[in-house]
């Protein structure tokens, strides 16, 4: 069956294939039906997460979801690039580049130059990230010697945009849209467009520290670490307290454990340093066990232990 345009959206790369990466490839393969370059450093990291993705499509079949010819054209859309042979070159053909790559402004930065640099003239540039400002990272991929505000710069910038998925990214119906100052209505639009093709509701914010979801939700997770710190409950009645009280799927401690406590600890210091307000300074406790490398599920210990 022939690949679906969205929006003129035809080839989707996918850069770095951790858990959201691997979620995102996989909602633009089985949902948006397109195909899909998946590109990461790390091999181990690739075939783990491609191991994983298999679980899911089969699960996916055995509770009726979907149909085995839709899980494996959908395995099928899926293209690994090897990093050594291609590198970010490798996305020279697709028409929209979603980066998911660790909370790092440095890193982001880097990347969106060389992605500018590969891409095609036409090709949407976005970021899956959770609370770093769009605007910066746009800022990163006009050519050096050209100005910002020059057409040629505009035309580098304009294409770049914020596209946060939610993790687990096949089960979470949201897709939260950023525009940068320099986005281009053209390029939302063709954003916003595959998202609701990925089967997303989608809604908009500004570009400020954390957007919506995270300038609301690490507070209430620092609080929670905090409130633990304080030695007011248990992790247990913590948790219990909010799910059941409050009837939230996990509790704040779980689910910190679940997004990652690096990740927790990037975004409330990005919200911290992007706002000066003292609401938002991470716990030292948070900070503590970053330092211990117990980062949640994805290391084994968190608050919680875990096979
Ligand atoms: N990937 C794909 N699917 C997954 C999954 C994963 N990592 N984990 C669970 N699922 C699926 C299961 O396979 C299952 O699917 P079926 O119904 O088809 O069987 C479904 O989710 C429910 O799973 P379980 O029955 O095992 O467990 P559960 O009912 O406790 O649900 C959960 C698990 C969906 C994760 C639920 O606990 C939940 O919604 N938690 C809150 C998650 C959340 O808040 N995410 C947002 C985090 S913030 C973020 O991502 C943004 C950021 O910037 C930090």
């Amino acid at each position: 069956m022939a690949a679906p345009i969205i929006h003129g959206v035809r080839t989707v790369g996918v850069l770095g294939a951790g858990q959201m990466g691997l979620g995102i490839a996989y909602v633009s393969a089985l949902r948006a039906k397109v195909p899909v370059l998946l590109l990461d450093k790390s091999k181990e990291q690739v075939s783990s997460s491609l191991k994983f993705m298999d679980k899911l499509l089969a699960k996916d079949v055995s509770k009726g979801k979907i149909q085995d010819i839709e899980a494996k054209e959908a395995r099928d859309r899926i293209t690994v690039l090897d990093y050594d042979t291609h590198g970010i070159e490798g996305f020279r053909d697709t028409d929209m580049v979603i980066e998911a790559v660790s909370e790092n402004i440095q890193l982001k930065r880097t990347l969106f130059k060389s992605i500018s640099e590969a891409v095609n003239p036409d090709c949407i540039m976005a970021s899956n990230t959770s609370s770093i400002s769009i605007t910066k990272i746009a800022a990163a991929t006009i050519p050096e010697g050209v100005s910002a505000s020059s057409e040629q710069g505009r035309k580098y910038a304009e294409r770049v945009v914020g596209l946060h998925f939610f993790n687990p990214v096949p089960v979470m119906k949201l897709v939260e849209l950023i525009a940068a100052l320099q986005t281009s209505q053209s390029t939302l639009e063709r954003a916003r467009a595959f998202a609701s093709a990925c089967g997303k509701e989608v809604t908009t914010s500004k570009d400020v520290p954390g957007f919506v979801s995270n300038a609301v939700l690490m507070p209430f997770i620092n609080e929670a670490i905090m409130t633990l710190e304080k030695g007011v409950a248990t992790k247990e009645d913590i948790d219990k307290t909010l799910k059941l009280g409050m009837a939230h799927p996990m509790g704040p401690l779980q689910l910190a454990d679940f997004i990652g406590l690096d990740t927790c600890l990037a975004i409330q210091q990005t919200l911290y340093q992007g706002t000066g307000d003292s609401k938002y300074r991470p716990s030292v406790l948070l900070e503590r066990m970053v330092d211990a490398k117990w980062l949640g599920k994805k290391s084994g210990k968190g608050f919680y232990d875990y096979d």
